[in-house]
């Protein structure tokens, strides 16, 4: 019997291709850049994709390559799939929640500390050679234990992320999410919600986390950062597009939130160019995810949902 013929889109670990290897014929494109235009040439034939994040999964794909049964994405997100065409067609959808929750809501945690407390301004200026005296507010920030915690989207990671504050750090809690945790849950996180209006008041930090939906586009623009505190860091792990960058620069620049981390942008891989001219700012190239174990998980997940596609198995993590 033939075996089906799947397109994993993007470079992986070999391991994840020889596991792939036992089930499907594999064509791998070894690259890192995203296969755009030439995706749908490349899917020809092909009954199932693996995809690491990017790739534009839509309609007109979907049209142009009638053997696809099966798309398995090794992230959590998937605003790049139209899953709604997919469903249309019939084509299967899965996602890789979990295994990233606890890495992401560390990097999460990580990037709001090295915000806070000014971690790669102050090693950017030692590596100038201009440490030459102490000073008594040199690089002083803000303070994380005991702080006003606000996260706008309380799903997986979010929660990890509220985890961690309440009982690692003594911090209060605030959220705003479309629906409300359970009361117990509420009670284990020492989480709040409220209005998206007070938690832009309120939080001394506020930590995205939410999904990239349209109605999610620039969700936090200008008027939204005019609220926040002047002392404010605001943290962005969610996805390029849920902050205008622009606006962020300019209220960085004018200094009317103290700073910020981000680790998406509108564009990635490009970036706003205001972004890199202004100091209060910690930027890291979407890596929230990726420690080694975590990123052999979510390709392993990928991978299970895939074979379970085209073998008639249970998908473990299906969308549709
Ligand atoms: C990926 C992510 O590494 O899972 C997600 O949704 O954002 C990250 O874990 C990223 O999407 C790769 O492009």
């Amino acid at each position: 019997m033939t075996r089906p013929k799947i397109l994993v889109a993007r470079r992986v670990f070999p391991e994840i291709v020889a596991r792939l290897q036992q089930h499907f014929e594999v064509d791998h494109n070894e690259g890192d850049q995203v296969l755009g235009a030439g995706l749908a040439a490349r899917l020809q034939g092909c009954a199932g994709i693996f995809i690491t994040g990017s790739e534009r999964i839509d309609a007109a794909l979907l049209e142009a390559c009638p053997d696809l049964k099966a798309v398995c994405a090794m992230t959590v997100g998937y605003n790049n799939i139209d899953v709604a065409a997919c469903t249309a067609r019939g084509v299967l959808v899965s996602n890789a929640p979990d295994v990233l929750t606890e890495t992401t809501a560390d990097f999460g945690f990580a990037l709001m500390m090295a915000t806070a407390r000014r971690i790669p301004e102050s090693e950017h200026y030692l590596r100038r050679g201009e440490w030459n005296r102490w000073g008594i507010d040199m690089f002083a920030g803000s303070d994380i234990h005991g702080a006003m915690l606000g996260i706008l989207g309380m799903g997986r990671i979010g929660q990890a992320i509220a985890r961690r504050g309440h009982l690692g750090f003594g911090m209060k809690i605030i959220y705003h999410n479309r629906s409300r945790l359970a009361p117990d849950i509420e009670a284990s996180l020492g989480a709040r919600w409220v209005s998206k209006e007070d938690l832009l008041r309120e939080s001394d930090h506020l930590v995205l986390v939410l999904p990239y939906v349209p109605e999610n586009h620039h969700i936090i623009g200008a008027a939204e950062l005019a609220m926040m505190k002047l002392t404010a860091t605001l943290t962005n792990i969610a996805r390029g597009g849920i902050v205008d960058d622009a606006a962020l620069a300019a209220a960085l620049a004018k200094r009317t939130i103290a700073a910020a981390g981000l680790d998406v942008y509108e564009g990635e891989p490009q970036l706003n160019p205001a972004l890199l001219t202004v100091p209060n700012i910690v930027l890291t190239p979407h890596i929230a995810s990726a420690s080694i174990p975590t990123r052999h998980a979510m390709a392993n997940l990928a991978v299970d949902n895939l074979i379970a596609a085209l073998t008639g198995g249970t998908m473990p993590t299906r969308l549709n």
